[in-house]
Parts: C-alpha cells; structure tokens; sequence
C-alpha cells in the first residue's frame, strides 16, 4: 500500500495484478464482459487489502479435539454500499469476500452541466457500531464521494467506521474529500493525472458506468 504525502488518509493499493487488471480495464476495447470480470477481480483483492485491519474477538468454539477461543472479526456484520449504478460493479466481488455483508444503496447522479451530486435513493442498513464501505469506481470531482460520507455521518456512523473503496481517482476529487473529510480512509488502485475540461479522469477508462453495463 502506497501512500502520497499530500493525502494522508489515502491508501494506493499497488499490488501488481491489481495495476495488471487495472491496466487491462483502461484499453479502450476490452469488452463489456471482460471489463464487469475484472472490476469484479480487482475489487476482491482490493476487499481483502482493505479489510485487514477489522477489529477481531474471539468467541469459544468446540474443535473435534478440545475447546478454544478462536478469532472472528468483531461487531455487526459490515455493510456494503454501492453508489449507483458503477458502484454496482465493485459490491460483487466485495460480497463474495463478505458473504453475510449487509447491502445499502446511495443513488446519485452527476448533473451534466454544474458536476453537483444529486441524491435519488438512499437505503441503508441499521448504521449502529457497524463499519460501512462505499464504493464508486471513480473519484473525479469528489462530490459524489463527498455526500455519501455525509449521508453516512448524518446517520451517525463515525469517520473510523467508514472505508471508501474506488479504483481511479483524479487529485483534484481526492483533495476535494480530504478537505471534507480528513479522517475517512480512500484506497485506490491509482491516483491518475488530472480531471479533463468535460470532468472525465485522465487517463482514466471512459465512462465506469456505461463500459460496466455496456451502455452509452
Ligand atoms: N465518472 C466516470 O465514470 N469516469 C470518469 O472519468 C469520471 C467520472
């Protein structure tokens, strides 16, 4: 996990077939279902990476030979919670790391012209003493990313039970959320460039949304 000295609370995940996926994601021609397949790859690995540092207890259990205390990560089930619609795409491999998650949905949308989010849905889970990952492929403007974490500490859920899970974040968005939001950790898979005139990622991989669900 790298760290860049200007983001304190941003994780870049640099294990090499995450950067190998991701690569194969950004070419313009990967088809729709080689795309969905690898988000869905990537997001497991970046799951794993980002969970390692869940509370553990122990609880007593009965092995064929004796009794033990054996670990288990402590607190209610974690919850899951895409930001609609590419945040669809990382939920997949995040629930088949984290079968018993609970699943929350934020829907907001980008108006075209301002780049401001607008809110639509928003269902979620019961947030008491339970640690939520967001996840939004792409982190461009960071106002998505921003009031979804508003949503959540609105609901009472602390800085340190929020993880926000993206695979591409331009620098003006990532310090866009630290400003809002210095004590919620971000992992990525890669802080790109810059963000374009049209607010797309560059280089970045087009839109996440349309190459996940092979619209247009
Ligand atoms: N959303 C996307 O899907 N891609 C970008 O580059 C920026 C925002």
């Amino acid at each position: 996990m790298n760290q860049d000295p200007r983001f304190p609370s941003l994780y870049i995940l640099s294990h090499p077939l995450i950067q190998h996926k991701l690569s194969h994601m950004r070419e313009h021609d990967t088809s729709t279902r080689t795309f969905r397949e690898l988000l869905k790859e990537i997001t497991l690995l970046m799951g794993y990476e980002i969970t390692r540092d869940l509370p553990l207890t122990t609880r007593p259990i009965q092995t064929p030979l004796v009794t033990i205390d054996a670990p288990v990560i402590a607190g209610k089930k974690l919850a899951i919670v895409p930001i609609l619609r590419a945040g669809i795409g990382m939920s997949d491999g995040l629930l088949e790391l984290v079968p018993s998650a609970r699943v929350g949905h934020i829907g907001v949308y980008r108006d075209p012209d301002t780049h401001e989010p607008v809110e639509y849905l928003v269902r979620l889970p019961d947030t008491s003493e339970r640690t939520f990952i967001l996840c939004d492929p792409m982190v461009a403007t960071g106002n998505s990313a921003v009031h979804a974490v508003d949503v959540l500490k609105k609901r009472g859920v602390p800085d340190e039970h929020i993880l926000f899970l993206a695979l591409v974040a331009a620098p003006e968005g990532v310090k866009v959320f630290h400003d809002a939001h210095p004590n919620v950790k971000l992992y990525v898979a890669s802080l790109d460039s810059h963000l374009n005139e049209h607010a797309y990622i560059v280089p970045g991989l087009g839109d996440a949304g349309d190459r996940i669900f092979g619209t247009k």
